[in-house]
């Protein structure tokens, strides 16, 4: 008897490649990072965040500060922070913060962002921060790596070892831990009703079924991604959260399939980016934030006009874009604030099938480390 098998392939649990199995474990990774962190309709992360009640009341700003990837979520942070909790949030690289000579006083907080743990420029951060006198919370992905030692709080990601350099389901667990942060922050405060706080903690625990039904919208995703291979420049869209995910999807695009692509806040076309729009250049357009979805059906109709090929993720009932766009892809329904955890799945495919089609390392891009734990 012989029986063949592949090492390489029960490593990845029959996936071809670690960031395919890594998207297709996202509605795990999301699920592990809200359970224990709910209860009776309410988000308590007092086992884990030790900070009183009193002291969360006192913060008067919040600093999100990370690289990459982990910088992305922190977009995301300071729309969900404003919005919730009403706190003044500034986002900084961690590599310009560490040098920017920031505002920072004891009412400070600061959030850093790292899957790892260990990159170094986060670290140097969160400890000019903690000298200057902030109280630092960590949102990582790794139990015991040099950020959660060193930060005062921490509060784990659940998402299980991420092997490929491109991040996803780490990102995605990041939004979680930001959403469960924000609503805590906003319940001590007072910032929201009780009834806001139980309708976001019930959508959140749908985004793993929601991601589901992305996930088997794949063949669709493929079919655009074709389109794009060819192409050599590419353009993202979007405005208020949606921009912040399209940054995400652009930095997917470029880490992994070489096309050089950039994301634009729609209100910023018209100031430069419109020059560069000409007959059948991919523009991939998010709109699924409510309160500027007329503005952005408007930037969608700018683009059209001169040629761009389009790809539109709109929500759940929405027969409207199809008519502006060439591919249209609808998101399950879902509260505005959480639409980042749903809009970027098909990002992260668009750009895994793009490389794979032009036949590069996709768990492995040149000249990319998972952690980069040098300056
Ligand atoms: C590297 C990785 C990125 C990651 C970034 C920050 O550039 O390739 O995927 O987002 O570092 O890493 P961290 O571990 O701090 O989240």
């Amino acid at each position: 008897l012989r029986v063949t098998w592949d090492l390489d392939k029960a490593e990845k649990s029959g996936y071809e490649h670690f960031m395919l199995k890594e998207i297709y474990e996202q509605p795990k990774a999301i699920q592990d990072t809200m359970a224990s962190r709910i209860s009776q309709e309410q988000v308590d992360l007092s086992q884990e965040i030790s900070l009183s009640s009193q002291v969360i009341q006192q913060i008067d700003k919040v600093q999100f500060v990370a690289c990459g990837t982990a910088y992305h979520a922190g977009l995301v942070g300071k729309y969900v922070f404003e919005d919730l909790t009403r706190i003044p949030v500034e986002v900084d690289i961690a590599s310009e913060y560490r040098y920017r000579n920031p505002i920072i006083t004891e009412r400070t907080l600061v959030i850093v962002i790292s899957q790892s743990g260990e990159t170094a420029d986060t670290l140097a951060a969160l400890r000019e921060a903690k000298k200057a006198g902030a109280t630092v919370l960590a949102i990582t992905n790794v139990v015991g790596s040099s950020v959660a030692r060193e930060a005062d709080q921490v509060l784990i990601t659940w998402a299980g070892p991420e092997i490929a350099v491109a991040s996803t389901k780490a990102y995605t667990s990041q939004l979680i831990a930001i959403y469960l942060l924000g609503t805590y922050f906003a319940q001590m405060r007072g910032t929201c009703t009780v009834e806001d706080a139980k309708q976001i903690v019930s959508e959140l625990t749908r985004l793993p079924q929601r991601v589901e039904a992305i996930l088997e919208q794949s063949a669709k995703i493929k079919d655009f991604a074709a389109q794009i291979v060819n192409h050599e420049h590419l353009f993202f869209l979007g405005r208020g959260l949606d921009y912040a995910v399209a940054l995400e999807g652009s930095l997917k695009l470029k880490e992994i399939s070489y096309i050089h692509s950039e994301a634009y806040a729609a209100g910023e076309l018209k100031h430069g980016t419109l020059a560069l729009i000409e007959e059948g250049i991919p523009v991939i357009s998010l709109a699924t934030q409510r309160a500027v979805y007329e503005k952005m059906v408007s930037n969608i109709q700018e683009v059209k006009a001169r040629g761009a090929y389009l790809l539109g993720l709109t929500v759940e009932g929405d027969q409207e874009l199809q008519k502006s766009v060439d591919a249209v892809l609808h998101l399950p329904e879902t509260l505005d604030i959480l639409s980042p955890v749903l809009a970027v799945v098909p990002l992260q495919l668009v750009a895994y099938y793009a490389c794979v089609a032009r036949g590069f390392d996709v768990d492995k891009p040149r000249n990319l480390a998972k952690s980069v734990t040098v300056e």
